[in-house]
């Protein structure tokens, strides 16, 4: 996809504050921490539009990206928030659930984003039960791969099919960073097919072309 423009649109707390434009969502989901705000970054090719952190819990509300004036990237806080207080992460729960209840039709493509460091967790596993017990086309990326020396990156691509097995958009999980590049042409390639799609069920435009 040619990236005409993007823009941080809004930050969502509650169902009020989600945007009304019309088009897909194309989220991303995963552990806090993991890489999900640096990958919306590295996508769109900008450096501070989403914002990071080496601390996890940046992320605290569902924020908003709008791609071409067409769909949205949207960024949700990260799940098994280790370090997160109690009280914030309680109130991310209904936010996300929230969120995931009632733009469900909208959701284009999930992008369910893992450590390729560590092992994947039950929430990791749990997220993927949703997303195949609610029809969602997802997508599993292993992101810091600049973190793996060749053979363990080898090996690691081996035990995420084990872990994972195959999403409804790749026959594997694939390895991706943010520093190397590596794996941001298939990330592409499966937004472009995800959106096409979209715009084919729903008869909508997508903006994919
Ligand atoms: P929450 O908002 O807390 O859910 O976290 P997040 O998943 O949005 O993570 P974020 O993008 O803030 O990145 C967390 C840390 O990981 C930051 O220090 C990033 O620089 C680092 N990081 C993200 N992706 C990569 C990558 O591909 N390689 C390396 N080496 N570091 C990465
Ligand atoms: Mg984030």
């Amino acid at each position: 996809m040619k990236i005409k423009t993007s823009r941080f649109e809004r930050a969502a707390f509650r169902a009020a504050d989600e945007p009304r434009a019309k088009g897909p969502d194309v989220i991303l989901l995963g552990r806090s921490n993991v890489g999900k705000s640096s990958l919306i970054n590295r996508l769109l090719g900008t450096k501070n539009l989403a914002r990071t952190s080496s601390q996890p819990g940046r992320t605290q509300s569902v924020n908003f990206y709008r791609v071409n004036e067409a769909w949205y990237f949207v960024d949700l806080p990260g799940y098994g928030w280790a370090r997160v207080p109690e009280a914030v992460r309680r109130s991310w729960k209904p936010m996300v659930d929230g969120y995931l209840a009632r733009r469900r039709a909208r959701i284009a493509l999930a992008l369910l984003i893992v450590d390729s460091r560590h092992q994947a967790t039950e929430l990791d596993l749990t997220m993927k039960q949703w997303l195949e017990a609610e029809n969602v086309r997802y997508l599993v990326a292993a992101t810091k791969s600049d973190k793996l020396s060749a053979s363990v990156r080898a090996r690691r691509e081996r035990t995420l099919l084990e872990e994972f097995g195959a999403s409804t958009v790749c026959e594997k999980p694939i390895l991706v960073s943010v520093r190397s590049g590596r794996g941001m042409g298939e990330l592409w390639r499966s937004v472009d097919a995800s959106l096409e799609a979209w715009s084919q069920m729903t008869g909508a435009d997508s903006g994919a072309g």
